[in-house]
């Protein structure tokens, strides 16, 4: 069983953002299943760079959409914002590993509930309204 799977309930109604969202469930999941099987950890660091490079990336794309799209200054600055936490986190969650700490799968799992699938659910879907 995959960790996470793509439904019609995480579309943002952007096919173009959609997407880029469904990449980052398939590299989150990439992830969890190297973590999962305890592969080696060159290659689980391998899938962790990747997953922050397309993450950049897709915040990149995901701030012009949105500047484009009309909505209010304060809306995009907060997204913004929030984009500038998710990098940070993952940027901790990467030194953390490498450091040696041990994350158990329950902890990892929560932290991506948090930081991928509440992001998409909650702060992505708000603007619905402004993208189309
Ligand atoms: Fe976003
Ligand atoms: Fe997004």
């Amino acid at each position: 069983m995959e960790y996470v799977s793509w439904s019609p309930l995480f579309s943002v109604k952007n096919p173009h953002i959609d997407q880029q969202h469904k990449k980052l469930f398939q590299i989150v999941n990439e992830f969890h299943r190297a973590y999962k099987a305890k592969e080696n950890k060159d290659y689980i660091f391998s899938i962790l760079n990747k997953l922050i490079q397309y993450t950049e990336e897709h915040f990149r794309d995901e701030e012009r959409v949105l500047k484009a799209s009309g909505c209010t200054e304060e809306f995009f600055n907060n997204h913004v914002k929030e984009h500038e936490k998710l990098i940070e986190e993952i940027f901790q969650l990467n030194m953390d590993l490498q450091a040696g700490e041990k994350k158990t799968l329950n902890e990892l799992e929560r932290f991506f509930d948090k930081w991928l699938i509440n992001h998409v659910l909650e702060e992505d879907k708000r603007y619905l309204d402004f993208v189309k």
